[in-house]
């Protein structure tokens, strides 16, 4: 019997598929609680239909120190009960993390989701959460061969690292015939390829409210004619909360499901997001993408997909938007692998290393 981890929301994406390819072959899933809001967590529950978890392990809201402590100890209690055969862990956030820390100190073998990635930024928390995972990890399932070289030059063995494609597509593919509008389309007299769609949730983007301030006004100045749909994330809205700016084109909305968003986000005339994982969803859904960030994990989406990084000067963002509204944004292609079958792959590499016997 293996566990799963899952903790924050793209974490929840990125199980849904694993658990369904997983059929009858034993597991437990723990939630850690990283994310706790309902629209964080449980609404990602319900619409992908991952089942209810068996263990959940309340991580304290906090610093990401004691957040990250507290997911290890309530673990290590949980371990100390029952010993799965594997620890599977997905992504780059802290639950990521803090489980492999307490599971390799129980001599459990894990297994890394999305394996090899690096934004070789230090300043980023996933980025010190991808390291720590894959320097002591047992097997690696990647997204793309980049990643797996990546591994294999930091002197992992091959026979360990298995490229699989990407866990986040299979959702997306999975769940395409079913994204639904959400309310907020008539509310807002949205129509198609009229509006952009906007998140933002990076420290190094939402945690200065001038710089905050400066994307949202350039954003704002540049919509003419176009709404910006705009769902704002937990530790964004405490940020604006304390901005006295009105931003006009920017429509600021709940967090939303993954079904509404996705129906969204394919609508839109474009995407302006400092998120990792929408840019492989934009690249797959094939709507052009502008990255707020100097650095990317993900180059794949750079080089063969529709994002561009734009880097985090404000002023870069005008240029952007207008060649996104003038049509003359680049077309891209999708990765390979990227197909809706990595679960079934890593699920068919997990029974024949006999993890469920
Ligand atoms: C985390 C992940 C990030 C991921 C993002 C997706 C890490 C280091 N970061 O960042 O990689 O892209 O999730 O959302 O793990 N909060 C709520 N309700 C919630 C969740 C969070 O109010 O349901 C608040 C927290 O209390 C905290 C803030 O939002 O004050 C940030 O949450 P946290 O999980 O620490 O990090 P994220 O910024 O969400």
């Amino acid at each position: 019997m293996i566990f799963i981890i899952a903790g924050a929301r793209p974490n929840f994406v990125k199980i849904a598929p694993i658990i369904h390819a997983l059929g009858a072959s034993p597991y437990k899933l723990v939630h850690t609680g990283q994310h706790y809001d309902y629209a964080m967590s449980q609404a990602f529950f319900d619409e992908l239909n991952i089942p209810i978890p068996n263990i959940y392990l309340n991580a304290p809201a906090g610093s990401q120190t004691e957040q990250t402590a507290g997911i290890m100890l309530a673990f290590e209690k949980e371990l100390l009960k029952e010993k799965p055969s594997l620890v599977l862990v997905v992504g780059d956030v802290n639950s990521t993390m803090a489980c492999t820390l307490v599971a390799k100190k129980f001599n459990i073998p894990v297994a890394h989701v999305e394996a090899g990635i690096r934004s070789y930024d230090m300043t980023m928390p996933e980025e010190i959460n991808r390291l720590v995972t894959d320097s002591i990890s047992d097997l690696f399932f990647t997204t793309t061969l980049w990643a797996s070289n990546n591994l294999i030059n930091s002197g992992i063995a091959k026979d360990k690292i298995f490229f699989v494609g990407n866990v986040m597509i299979d959702t997306l593919l999975a769940k395409k015939d079913r994204f639904s509008k959400p309310l907020c389309w008539d509310q807002l007299s949205l129509n198609d390829k009229k509006y952009f769609v906007l998140t933002l949730h990076r420290p190094s983007n939402v945690d200065n409210p001038e710089k905050l301030d400066e994307i949202l006004t350039a954003i704002n100045k540049q919509a003419s004619g176009y709404q910006v749909v705009f769902p704002v994330h937990p530790r964004t809205r405490k940020m604006i909360n304390q901005l006295a700016q009105q931003y006009e084109q920017i429509k600021m909305i709940e967090p939303m499901g993954y079904l509404n968003f996705n129906y969204l986000v394919q609508k839109a005339i474009g995407v302006i997001t400092d998120s990792g994982g929408i840019t492989e969803e934009t690249t797959v859904l094939g709507v052009p993408c502008i990255t707020i960030r100097t650095t990317t994990e993900r180059p794949e989406t750079v080089e063969m997909g529709t994002n561009e990084l734009i880097g985090d000067n404000p002023e870069n963002i005008a240029p952007a938007m207008k060649r996104i509204i003038e049509g003359a944004w680049k077309a891209g292609s999708i990765p390979e692998k990227w197909d809706g079958k990595a679960a079934e792959r890593i699920v068919k590499i997990l029974e024949d290393k006999g993890y469920f016997n």
